[in-house]
């Protein structure tokens, strides 16, 4: 494989997972960011994310000389690919704010050589693209639109074998040259219009959340007519046209990326004159589902949640990531505390405060001391090997609420303690 030179504008974990991984197929790298904190740790070796192997993969390819890290932009100077990774944070009424992304396009333009190839990874709304050719005001230079489809927890395993690279340019010739980039990778390489892989990315996400908040419906409706959800998700996974992916019903679906993705979808469908109602409600179904999730801990509680003592185990948005933006269980804590509950909780990767108004226990045990309720909300490994007999002594109450089936309910049982899950008699 030919070698490239190639520049990753920002660092997050999309940034610094390309990074890496164009290093590891060999690709000389160079990461940008406009911290410098963030840059000398990064430079010292530290990765300021939690990300199985990127570690080692930064490591390995600092040390071998085919990556490194600065906030001086004359590094783009010789670079032949210039990717923007940068965020696109959602704005209050769904729509998508690129100020990052400019002020990352001004810092490319007096630098780029001519024909380098800009690639947007960052998730844009549709037409962004040309967006960028507008501002960047470089016509020797061809911008492409390369969306990422990395989950957080496995973004390094999912960049260097992806199920599909998507590229989008009306220059056929720098999509062309974008796709050299992913030869090692063996996946299938999709090269088509701007527009179009722009909205891949939002439907993608779109799709998946719909996925989701389908099953936590299906999980309601198993509920009422006393049906077992992984039962009915299980027998509906095997037909080749469902699958089984994506259809674990939980606490609601959050993170960094859904529910900016699809709200951000609603706007763009709205301004261009259609209403993406089905996606509509596929947000307002997740919304129901946490209310759901903390009208089910209070008909647990033996005195409903006003004084109640509820342990939450499981913080982040989901299991392998440090991550707690918009997370399904934080949502749920403060709906819990603004009924009345005292709330402590516990998560591997949290060691500090969340919030002043409830605590973050060192240990599960500690955070099941004189508990109502324990509500796992996060679906850790760490919580399916629980000393579940440690929990029932710790607890006052004895009801284990498993949002996410990770409790063995026959052992929770023999220990004592009342299982109770989402789409389970
Ligand atoms: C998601 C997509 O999966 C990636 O393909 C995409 O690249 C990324 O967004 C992005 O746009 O950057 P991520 O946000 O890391 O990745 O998280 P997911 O693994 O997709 O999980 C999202 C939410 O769905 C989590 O709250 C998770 O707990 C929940 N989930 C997932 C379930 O409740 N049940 C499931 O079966 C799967």
């Amino acid at each position: 494989m030919t070698e490239c030179k190639v520049a990753v504008v920002g660092t997050g974990y999309v940034g610094l997972t390309t990074g890496a991984c164009l290093a590891e197929f060999g690709h000389d790298v160079v990461c940008l960011d406009i911290d410098s904190n963030k840059i000398d740790r990064l430079s010292s070796g530290e990765i300021p994310i939690y990300e199985d192997g990127l570690q080692h993969l930064v490591s390995r390819n600092t040390e071998e000389g085919r990556l490194r890290f600065t906030t001086n932009s004359a590094a783009l100077d010789d670079r032949e690919f210039a990717y923007l990774c940068v965020p696109t944070p959602r704005r209050n009424d769904g729509s998508v704010d690129l100020s990052f992304l400019e002020s990352a396009v001004d810092s490319l333009r007096p630098h780029l050589r001519p024909g380098a190839v800009v690639i947007n990874k960052s998730t844009v709304p549709v037409r962004c693209t040309r967006f960028v050719e507008d501002r960047l005001r470089r016509p020797d230079v061809s911008v492409v639109s390369n969306p990422e489809f990395l989950r957080e927890g496995s973004a390094v395993a999912d960049f260097l074998k992806p199920d599909r690279v998507v590229i989008g340019s009306d220059d056929r010739e720098a999509a062309s040259r974008v796709a050299s980039l992913y030869l090692e990778t063996r996946a299938p390489i999709m090269i088509t219009d701007a527009a179009s892989a722009e909205t891949i990315k939002y439907v993608a996400n779109a799709f998946l959340a719909t996925k989701l908040s389908f099953a936590n419906s299906v999980a309601a409706l198993c509920e009422a007519v006393g049906a077992e959800a992984s039962e009915v998700l299980l027998g509906i996974g095997y037909d080749g046209r469902i699958g089984h992916q994506f259809l674990r019903p939980g606490p609601g679906w959050g993170g960094s990326c859904f529910p900016k993705d699809t709200r951000a979808l609603v706007h763009i469908a709205d301004e261009a004159g259609y209403d993406f109602a089905l996606l509509r409600s596929v947000i307002e179904t997740n919304e129901t589902q946490f209310a759901r999730v903390v009208d089910r801990i209070g008909q647990l509680a033996p005195g409903g949640l006003e004084g109640a003592s509820i342990t939450v185990l499981g913080l982040t948005f989901k299991a392998g990531t440090d991550d707690l933006r918009e997370s399904p269980a934080l949502e749920i804590v403060d709906r819990l505390i603004a009924a009345g509950a005292t709330v402590t909780g516990y998560d591997p990767t949290v060691i500090d405060a969340v919030a002043p108004s409830w605590d973050v226990a060192g240990d599960p045990y500690s955070a099941c001391e004189g508990s109502d309720v324990v509500a796992v909300l996060t679906e850790w490994d760490e919580f399916k090997d629980l000393d579940l007999q440690k929990v029932a002594d710790a607890m006052r109450g004895d009801v284990i609420f498993d949002a996410r089936s990770v409790v063995d309910r026959a052992r929770a049982t023999r220990c004592g303690l009342r299982y109770a899950g989402i789409g389970t008699r």
